[in-house]
């Protein structure tokens, strides 16, 4: 049961961080300020109320099924998680709700962009090592082979 649930938070946490840095990219370059308005304040509310509990709740089960694992995957997982966590809370997490207020007044300035900038910097690091942990996780339990098949030798 952990090990489910951790593989499903783990990827819906992914999916989560994925679909806010998409939509975030698509409607800062095709869509009007109301539109990016509208998402900014879907991404604080419910956006944060689904990926922080999500997030928590991957690395929380993640630390859990690791008690009976040893190696080398398995502390890489566990090394990346302080770096999402904290990326998520003390990047992610205040961009999320500044750009909303930002957006929310019409303030679409220069320091509007220099923040949506960092929050995409943090989003494309968090979904890099949240993959990284979805590869290696996957590879610990067999459902992906550990490396690519060997080029036969040359006789
Ligand atoms: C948000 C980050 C994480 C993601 C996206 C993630 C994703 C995954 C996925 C997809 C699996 C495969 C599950 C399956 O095939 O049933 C897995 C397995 C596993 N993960 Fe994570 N994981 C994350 C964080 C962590 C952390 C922090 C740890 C702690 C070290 C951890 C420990 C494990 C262990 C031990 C397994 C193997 C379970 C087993 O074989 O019984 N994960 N993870």
């Amino acid at each position: 049961m952990p090990k489910r649930a951790h593989f499903i938070t783990g990827i819906l946490a992914s999916l989560c961080i994925a679909a806010f840095f998409l939509s975030t990219i698509l409607t800062e370059l095709f869509g009007s300020h109301a539109a990016v308005a509208q998402l900014k304040s879907l991404i604080v509310t419910p956006g944060l109320w689904i990926m922080v509990p999500l997030m928590a709740a991957a690395g929380g089960s993640g630390m859990f099924l690791a008690k009976s694992r040893k190696g080398r995957l398995v502390d890489a997982k566990k090394k990346r998680m302080p770096f999402i966590a904290a990326n998520g809370l003390l990047v992610l997490v205040p961009c999320a709700i500044v750009l909303n207020r930002w957006a929310a007044a019409g303030s679409f300035d220069t320091t509007f962009y220099l923040v949506q900038a960092i929050e995409l910097i943090a989003g494309a690091t968090n979904l890099t090592l949240m993959g990284l942990n979805a590869r290696d996780g996957l590879r610990m339990t067999g459902r992906l082979r550990n490396s690519p098949p060997t080029a036969a030798k040359a006789p």
